[in-house]
C-alpha cells in the first residue's frame, strides 16, 4: 500500500533534501559545543550554527543578530508572553489560537493577573479585520497583541501585517508556526515586533528546532524564560545583554540547527511563493472535492482569503478518530483528527468537542495524494450512509 503523509501541519515529512545528511554530518564531524572553547570542534559547531542563522534570517527577513534559535514555537511564544506581560497588563488575541499561546496566557492570567481580551470578529472564519483589532486594542488599552499568522485548524491566513499597521505603536507578536516556509513573508517590512515559528513544519527542518525574530525596541526589552551558560561573559552571574546570547542559554541543538540551515537554503532556492501557489492550488481543489461529497463538510473555509495547505473537515455520523484510523490502516493515509490543540477554534467553528480531520499539504504533496484522500473519504461516507 502506498503511504501518503498528509500531517504536515503537525510536522513536515519528508524534510528538505540534504537535511538528514546535514544532521548526520554535524554529529559525525562538527559536534563540539559552540562558543564553549577555542578548539576546532567548538569552532566548527559555532560556524555551522552561524551559517544556519544567516540562511534562516535571509529566508524570513530577520536581522541575523535578532534571529534566535530554540526548541520550537511553543518555547518562543512562552518567552514572549512571560517576558512582556506583567500585573495589570492587557493582551489581545484571536479565537483561533493554538494552546501554545492560550496556555501561557491563561497561566499568566492566574499567576500575574493579566487580562486577556479576545477579538470576537464579525467574520465567520474567525479571522479578524485589522479595524476590528484596532478598536479592541484601543478600548482595552492593550499592551500587546499576540496572534496567529494562520490558523492551524482551518488554514486561514491572517492579514497580520495590516493588523500590525492598524494597532501601531502597540507591538504585535505573531505565531508563525503554520506560515514560516509556506506563506511568503518578510519580517523586516511586516511591522511586527516579534515572529515565532517552528523549524520542523513548513521550514522543513528537524523536530526540536524553532526560531524567534525580533525587531527593536522589543529586541532590547525581552527577558529570557531560561537563564544559564552562554559561553560568553562567563565572569558574570547575570545573563549577557547582547543578542543572541541573552535569549539562547544552554547548549543549542547544533545538529538540528545545522539541518534547519540546509532546509532554509533549499527553500530559498525553491521559493516560498512557488510553494504557496502549489499548496494553495491543491488545498482549494481538495476543499472543492470534499465539499461535493454527500455528508462531508469543510469547516471555516473561505475561498476569498489566502490559505495555507491545511483544511478541516468532518463526515456526518463518523467519529473523527475512527475515520483517521481507518484512513491510516486501510488506505495508508496519515492525517490528524481531534482538536489540534486549539479548543477555542473548534468552539468558534461549532466542532467542539469531537473536532475535525485535518489534512496538511507540503511542497512534495501531489494531486494524486489529495485525490486518494478524497476517494477514500467518499467511500467511507457512502458506507456510513448505507449503515
Ligand atoms: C499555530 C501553532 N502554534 C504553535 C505550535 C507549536 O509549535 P512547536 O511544536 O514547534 O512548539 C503549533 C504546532 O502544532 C501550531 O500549529
Amino acid at each position: 500500500m502506498r503511504r501518503i503523509y498528509l500531517d504536515h501541519g503537525a510536522t513536515s515529512f519528508p524534510k528538505a533534501p540534504g537535511v538528514a545528511d546535514a544532521v548526520a554530518s554535524f554529529l559525525r564531524n562538527d559536534a563540539g559545543n559552540p562558543g564553549r572553547g577555542g578548539h576546532r570542534l567548538a569552532v566548527a559547531a559555532s560556524r555551522a550554527i552561524e551559517d544556519a542563522r544567516e540562511s534562516v534570517a535571509e529566508l524570513l527577513g530577520g536581522h541575523p543578530e535578532r534571529t534566535l534559535f530554540g526548541p520550537g514555537s511553543t518555547f518562543w511564544l512562552n518567552t514572549l508572553c512571560a517576558g512582556l506581560l506583567g500585573p495589570g497588563d492587557t493582551v489581545v488575541t484571536s479565537v483561533l489560537e493554538h494552546n501554545s499561546v492560550m496556555r501561557p496566557l491563561r497561566y499568566l492570567e492566574a499567576a500575574r493577573g493579566i487580562t486577556i481580551v479576545t477579538v470576537r470578529t464579525a467574520n465567520a472564519s474567525g479571522v479578524p479585520d485589522p479595524a476590528e483589532v484596532r478598536s479592541v486594542v484601543s478600548a482595552a488599552r492593550a499592551k500587546l497583541v499576540v496572534m496567529t499568522h494562520a490558523s492551524n485548524v482551518t488554514g486561514a491566513v491572517f492579514p497580520i501585517e495590516d493588523i500590525a499597521d492598524a494597532v501601531a505603536p502597540v507591538p504585535v507578536a505573531a505565531d508563525g508556526a503554520q506560515t514560516a516556509g509556506s506563506v511568503p513573508f518578510d519580517f523586516a517590512s511586516s511591522g511586527l515586533a516579534a515572529y515565532a515559528c517552528s523549524g520542523h513544519k513548513g521550514l522543513l527542518g528537524p523536530t526540536g528546532t524553532g526560531v524567534l525574530l525580533l525587531a527593536p525596541p522589543l529586541a532590547d526589552e525581552l527577558q529570557p524564560l531560561v537563564r544559564g551558560g552562554t559561553g560568553s561573559r562567563s565572569e558574570s552571574e547575570e545573563m549577557p545583554v547582547l543578542l543572541p546570547d541573552r535569549l539562547e542559554a544552554g547548549t543549542p541543538n547544533g545538529a538540528g540547527i545545522a539541518g534547519l540551515g540546509v532546509a532554509a537554503r533549499w527553500l530559498l532556492a525553491r521559493g516560498v511563493s512557488s510553494i504557496h501557489q502549489h499548496e494553495s492550488r491543491l488545498v482549494a481543489a481538495l476543499a472543492e472535492r470534499l465539499s461535493s461529497i454527500p455528508g462531508a463538510h469543510v469547516h471555516g473555509w473561505d475561498p476569498g482569503r489566502p490559505h495555507t495547505g491545511i483544511l478541516s473537515f468532518t463526515v456526518d455520523g463518523a467519529d473523527t478518530g475512527e475515520l483517521a484510523a481507518w484512513l491510516d490502516r486501510e488506505r495508508g493515509i496519515m492525517l490528524r483528527a481531534g482538536l489540534h490543540c486549539a479548543p477555542a477554534a473548534h468552539r468558534w467553528l461549532g466542532t467542539f468537542p469531537s473536532g475535525t480531520l485535518r489534512p496538511g499539504l507540503s511542497p512534495f504533496s501531489t494531486g494524486a495524494d489529495i485525490e486518494a484522500l478524497a476517494a477514500a473519504v467518499e467511500e467511507f461516507a457512502a458506507r456510513r450512509r448505507s449503515t
